[in-house]
C-alpha cells in the first residue's frame, strides 16, 4: 500500500475492541470521517489525514517501517511487538488487563505456584518478562488466537490473556488470577516523523485536538442559579477548575453561576449546593477544551 499524497497516515484497528472508540475519538477531534465500513482507507475531508484500517497486531510494525506515520493501538500490542516507535499519548480508552486466568475449579494462591506450569498466551514476550521478574520458570505455550480454550483442551494449565469485560473468561469457565500488564489505547508515531516538517506539523495539530478532547472528557460545565445572599456559600462548594463566571439575572436578586468542574465531582456536591440555595442545576458535557 503506497500513498504519497502528503497526508498524514494514521493506522487504526480494522475490526475489534478499539475500532469504534478510536473513530469516536477522531470524530470528537472534529475530523469528518464517513463510510469507513469495510474500507481499507478513508481520507478525512477536512484535514490532511488518511486513515488506514489494519489488524491491530500489524500496527506497531507498520508505524515503525513508515507504512503508516502514526497509529492507534493497545499498549499491550506495542509492548509485545517491541517495535521501535514513540508513544505520543495515552488515550484513556480501551482499558484492559493482561492477566493469568485459571479454570474455575483451580486454586492459584501465589505467583510462585506458576513454576513448571504450562501457560498458553498470545503475549509470550510480556509474559516471559513477568515470569523473569518474579524468578519463575514456566512453560509458555504460544497460541495466536482463542487462547481461552487451551485449558479445556488440555493444552495448558493456565492462560495469560487480555481481559476487558470478563465475558470471554466466564463463557470458558475461567477466572481471573494475577495481573501481568495494564493496558489502554495509545497513539504511536514513527521515529523519523520529526524529519518531515509538513507531516510533523500535522501531527502537532492532531495532538492539540486530542489533548483538547482528553481534557474535555475529564470536565463538565456546571450552570446554576442562586440568590445574591447565598452566592458566597454556593461559591465555596463549587470545586471550579478556573474562576467561575457570575452573571446577573432579570430578577435582580438572583445570579447565574457557570463553572468548569471535574466530571467526578458533581454527585458529591449536588446536595450541598441545593442546601446552600442553588437551583436550576445543569451539568453539560464539554466537547473540546483548549488548554
Ligand atoms: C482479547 C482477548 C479476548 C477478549 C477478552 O482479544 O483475547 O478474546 O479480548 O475481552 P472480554 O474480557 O471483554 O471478553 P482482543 O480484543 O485483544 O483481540 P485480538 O487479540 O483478536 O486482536
Ligand atoms: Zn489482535
Amino acid at each position: 500500500m503506497k500513498l504519497e499524497n502528503g497526508n498524514l497516515k494514521l493506522a487504526v484497528q480494522k475490526k475489534g475492541r478499539l475500532t469504534e472508540k478510536s473513530l469516536a475519538m477522531l470524530k470528537d477531534c472534529g475530523f469528518d470521517i464517513e463510510n469507513y465500513n469495510e474500507r481499507l482507507l478513508v481520507t478525512v475531508k477536512n484535514f490532511s489525514l488518511d486513515i488506514i484500517f489494519l489488524r491491530d497486531d500489524d500496527i506497531p510494525e507498520y508505524v515503525q517501517d513508515g507504512v503508516a506515520d502514526i497509529g492507534i493501538v493497545g499498549n499491550n500490542v506495542v509492548q509485545e511487538k517491541g517495535a521501535k516507535i514513540e508513544i505520543c499519548r495515552y488515550l484513556g480508552f480501551g482499558k484492559c488487563n493482561l492477566l493469568i486466568a485459571v479454570p474455575e475449579s483451580a486454586e492459584l494462591n501465589s505467583v510462585q505456584e506458576l513454576k513448571g506450569k504450562k501457560i498458553a498466551t498470545s503475549y509470550p514476550v510480556i509474559l516471559k518478562k513477568y515470569l523473569n521478574e518474579n524468578n519463575i520458570e514456566a512453560n509458555i505455550i504460544e497460541i495466536s488466537g482463542s487462547v481461552e480454550i487451551a485449558p479445556s483442551l488440555g493444552v495448558a494449565d493456565y492462560i495469560c490473556d487480555i481481559v476487558s469485560t470478563g465475558n470471554t473468561l466466564k463463557s470458558n469457565k475461567l477466572k481471573k488470577s494475577f495481573p501481568v500488564f495494564e493496558s489502554q489505547a495509545v497513539l504511536i508515531s514513527n521515529n523519523n516523523l520529526r524529519n518531515d516538517e509538513i507531516k510533523f506539523d500535522l501531527l502537532k495539530s492532531l495532538l492539540k485536538r486530542i489533548d483538547s478532547v482528553l481534557s474535555a472528557e475529564k470536565s463538565n460545565y456546571l450552570m446554576l442559579n442562586t440568590s445574591q445572599s447565598s452566592l458566597n456559600e454556593v461559591l465555596k462548594i463549587i470545586p471550579a477548575l478556573k474562576s467561575p463566571t457570575i452573571m446577573p439575572l432579570a430578577d435582580g436578586e438572583m445570579v447565574a453561576i457557570h463553572a468548569v468542574i471535574s466530571s467526578d465531582k458533581f454527585w458529591s456536591i449536588e446536595d450541598k449546593l441545593k442546601i446552600a440555595g442553588a437551583s436550576g442545576l445543569l451539568l453539560l458535557p464539554i466537547n473540546n477544551m483548549i488548554v
